[in-house]
């Protein structure tokens, strides 16, 4: 007989909102537990658009329970996946930082450069997210397959100790058949490999690809440089970017755009074919003359240049949304009656 299953009281209080998303909105909760115990964590909630469309449901759910045990410091832990009136939302752990997007506009705005050899250690700490990722198996011993399939700069946080962390693990497949329509595709379309563009399979190389772009990103501040080309076109004839990084940024040194460049191959047979051969590359580059750069000097450029999210974190705190105590989760009151999403828009 199967025991009764326990902490069916759990709930989440909702806290504030941190972002809206093209799927729906992140929300800082506290996990309520016994005797007033809490824990921090993020609250994903899927819009209703999405809930209501069956092949989504099937795929979202599917691909969650794929990634529903992947522990690994570089990527957001998922601690649970939510029901309630037929709504989703997804539980994670909170990451009290900032987005890759953040990270890099915020240096281009303020006309600094961006830092190298962080790039590449950011870069580094990635591949080794998709790695682990990459290489999981069932308790048979099969690969499960995961592909991540939209690594781009919002996707990609760090957190304000220096760790890198990939979200939205196991999102994209389903989101794709909600988004047949290439418009709703555009942004995200500049990190995916053409197979997956072109909607051809997909595998871990696809990964390699999306990080190529993502490092291009962090070193340059740009997307690489497709000349007069359009992406439909490039990915059409199987065209590599016309121009190399190094004409964009002299200063990176040569191994590390040769590495950048072998990720954004079109052909995935002429990249990286592995997430752990990118990484190994990029340590090597970063590591083989002795010391390099570690989470603690990513905390610590965080904490030089980034005083502020820190602070405006705080203040948010101080000042709870329309939505603060709103308690989600079993036998709890309904949220989603009067929308997440409405709330945060007021
Ligand atoms: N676990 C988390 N902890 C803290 N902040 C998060 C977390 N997950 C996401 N965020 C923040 O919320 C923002 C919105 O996330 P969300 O995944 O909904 O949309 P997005 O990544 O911006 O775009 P997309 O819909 O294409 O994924 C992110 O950009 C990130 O800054
Ligand atoms: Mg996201």
């Amino acid at each position: 007989m199967q025991p009764d299953p326990i902490g069916q009281e759990r709930g989440y209080r909702i806290l504030r909102h941190v972002a809206d998303g093209g799927m729906g909105s992140v929300f800082e909760a506290e996990l309520l537990g016994a005797e007033g115990f809490r824990k921090t964590v993020a609250v994903k909630t899927i819009l209703a658009r999405y809930a209501a469309h069956p092949e989504f449901v099937r795929l979202f759910i599917g691909e969650a329970k794929l990634v529903a045990d992947l522990v690994h410091e570089n990527i957001v832990q998922v601690y649970d996946l939510g029901r309630e009136s037929e709504r989703y939302y997804i539980v994670m752990e909170f990451v009290r930082g900032l987005n890759l997007e953040v990270f890099v506009r915020s240096h281009l705005d303020r006309g600094d450069p961006l830092p190298i050899e962080l790039g590449a250690f950011i870069a580094s700490r990635v591949c080794r997210g998709l790695d682990y990722a990459h290489q999981r198996r069932d308790p048979d011993g099969v690969p499960l397959g995961i592909v991540h399939r939209d690594i781009s700069p919002k996707n990609v946080l760090l957190n304000f100790e220096g760790v890198v962390k990939i979200t939205d693990f196991g999102i994209a497949k389903a989101r794709e058949v909600m988004e047949q329509d290439e418009e709703l595709l555009v942004g995200r379309i500049e990190y995916m490999a053409p197979e997956q563009a072109t909607r051809r399979p997909t595998d871990a190389r696809s990964d390699v690809y999306a990080l190529g772009v993502l490092a291009h990103e962090l070193l340059t501040g740009r997307l690489p440089d497709r000349g007069r080309w359009s992406l439909e076109r490039l990915h059409r004839l199987g065209a590599a970017y016309p121009k190399p990084m190094a004409e964009t940024r002299p200063d990176v040194p040569d191994d590390l755009a040769a590495i950048v460049e072998r990720a954004l191959q079109p052909d995935p047979g002429d990249r990286f074919q592995s997430a752990a051969d990118m990484g190994y590359a990029l340590e090597y580059h970063l590591y083989h003359k002795g010391y390099g750069p570690t989470n603690v000097t990513l905390r610590d450029y965080l904490r030089e240049h980034f005083p502020d999210p820190a602070a405006r974190v705080a203040e948010l705190q101080a000042a709870p949304s329309a939505v603060a105590d709103t308690v989600i989760g079993h036998r709890a009151d309904t949220l989603f009656g009067h929308s997440l999403e409405d709330e945060a828009a007021d």
